[in-house]
C-alpha cells in the first residue's frame, strides 16, 4: 500500500474506483458546546487531534447505467443500520456539492482503531474520513482542499471539521485569530515544542454508549440560563490559550482546560433536562490526578468529552511517571486505557 497525503484519482478510467483515507479523532480543549443551524458552532473550540484513535474508511465507487443514491455501508465489515442511516441522511443532503454521488454505486466500508463508544468522538474521525474521500473525487488544488474537506467535515458532524488538521485546530470565528471561521477550522501554527508532543492517556471507566447523544446536549443549550455565560467564557479561554499554546506554560494550560471540561459538565447538570454523564469513578479519577499533582509538583492535567471517561493530558517526557502513576492509583477505576498523542493529521492511503 503506497501512502500519499492527496489523492485524486480523476485521471483513472477504471469502471471501479476506490479510495482510502485513515482520519483521526480529536480531543476538545475548549469545548464546542451549543449549536445554530446549520451545525454553526455559538462559541469557538480548540482541539488537539490524536494519533492512534483513527477511523480507516473505504469508499468504493462503481459505475452504474441509473442515476440516484445508492449505498452498501459496513462498519467492521458488518452492516450497520444506524450509521447506514445517519451516512445516508449526510450524502442526501450534501449531493449537490458532489454530484458524482448519483453516477456511481457506492460502498463505503470503515473501521476504527479504538472501540466504539470508548469515549472518544467517533463521529468526528468517521465524518472526517468521509469529507475528505468525497473531496478526493473532486478535482481541487490542494490549497483549498482542508479548507473544504474541513468545511464538508463539519456538516456530518462539528467537531469532525477539526480532525481535518494535525496537531492543533481551531473552529469558530475568534477576535484574536484572523483566519478564523465558523464554517470550517484552521490549523494552529504558533505552538511550543514541548506541547507538540503533548501525550493523551484515555482513562476508559464505561465504554457503554452514553444514554443522552451530543446532539441533544447541543440543544439543550437553547434557552439555557446559563449559555450566553458559558459561550463568554470559551471566547475568553480560548483567547488566553492561543498565549498559553505559544508559550507552552503548562500550569496556565492546566487552568484553561480542566475549566473547560467541568464546565461541558456542568452545562449539562444544569440544563432544563439535567443529566450526568460522570460516574463515581470519574470523579474518583480527577480527584486523584488532582491531589497526586499537589504532592508531585508532576506535569498533567485532566480533559473529559461529553462522557464519563477521562482524558489525561501531559508532555511527553512524564511518560514514565504516569504510567506508573495509572497502574498504580488508577487501574482499579479503570476498564482500560488507551496511549495516544498529538498526531500529524488525516493521510490517504490509495491500493495501488
Ligand atoms: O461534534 P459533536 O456534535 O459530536 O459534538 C462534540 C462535543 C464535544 O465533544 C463534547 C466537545 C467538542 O468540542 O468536541
Amino acid at each position: 500500500m503506497k501512502q500519499v497525503i492527496f489523492c485524486n484519482f480523476q485521471n483513472k478510467k477504471r469502471m471501479e474506483k476506490k479510495i482510502k483515507w485513515r482520519c483521526p479523532a480529536n480531543i476538545a480543549l475548549i469545548k464546542y458546546w451549543g449549536k445554530r443551524p446549520v451545525q454553526l458552532p455559538c462559541n469557538p473550540s480548540l482541539s488537539m487531534t490524536l494519533s492512534h484513535s483513527f477511523t480507516d474508511l473505504e469508499l468504493t465507487l462503481k459505475e452504474k447505467k441509473r442515476k440516484g443514491l445508492e449505498l452498501v455501508y459496513l462498519f467492521d465489515n458488518k452492516p450497520n443500520k444506524a450509521f447506514s442511516k445517519r451516512i445516508l441522511t449526510y450524502l442526501q443532503d450534501n449531493k449537490q456539492a458532489f454530484p458524482f454521488l448519483e453516477d456511481y454505486a457506492l460502498q463505503i466500508n470503515t473501521t476504527n482503531s479504538f472501540p466504539y463508544a470508548a469515549g472518544i468522538a467517533s463521529s468526528a474521525s468517521a465524518f472526517g474520513a468521509l469529507a475528505l474521500a468525497l473531496m478526493s473525487v473532486e478535482n481541487i488544488n490542494q490549497e483549498h482542499f482542508k479548507q473544504k474537506a474541513s468545511y464538508y467535515a463539519r456538516l456530518g458532524s462539528g467537531s469532525a471539521c477539526r480532525s481535518i488538521y494535525g496537531q492543533f485546530a481551531l473552529w469558530g470565528q475568534h477576535p484574536k485569530a484572523q483566519n478564523s471561521n465558523n464554517e470550517y477550522a484552521v490549523p494552529l501554527h504558533s505552538v511550543h515544542k514541548s506541547l507538540k508532543t503533548l501525550q493523551d492517556a484515555i482513562l476508559i471507566v464505561d465504554d457503554r454508549p452514553k444514554k443522552v447523544s451530543s446532539s441533544k446536549g447541543h440543544a439543550l443549550m437553547e434557552g439555557h440560563d446559563y449559555a450566553q455565560s458559558r459561550f463568554k467564557q470559551a471566547n475568553k479561554h480560548c483567547g488566553k490559550l492561543f498565549e498559553v499554546l505559544k508559550l507552552g506554560n503548562f500550569e496556565e494550560f492546566t487552568n484553561i482546560v480542566e475549566q473547560e471540561a467541568l464546565a461541558l459538565h456542568a452545562m449539562m447538570m444544569t440544563s432544563k433536562k439535567y443529566y450526568l454523564l460522570m460516574k463515581p469513578a470519574t470523579l474518583k479519577i480527577i480527584q486523584k490526578i488532582m491531589d497526586y499533582r499537589k504532592q508531585t509538583g508532576l506535569k498533567m492535567c485532566f480533559t473529559m468529552d461529553a462522557g464519563p471517561n477521562v482524558h489525561l493530558l501531559y508532555p511527553k517526557e512524564y511518560l514514565t511517571e504516569v504510567k506508573g502513576f495509572i497502574d498504580r492509583e488508577l487501574s482499579g477505576s479503570l476498564k482500560s486505557t488507551i496511549f495516544d498523542e498529538a498526531g500529524k493529521g488525516p493521510i490517504c492511503t490509495q491500493n495501488e
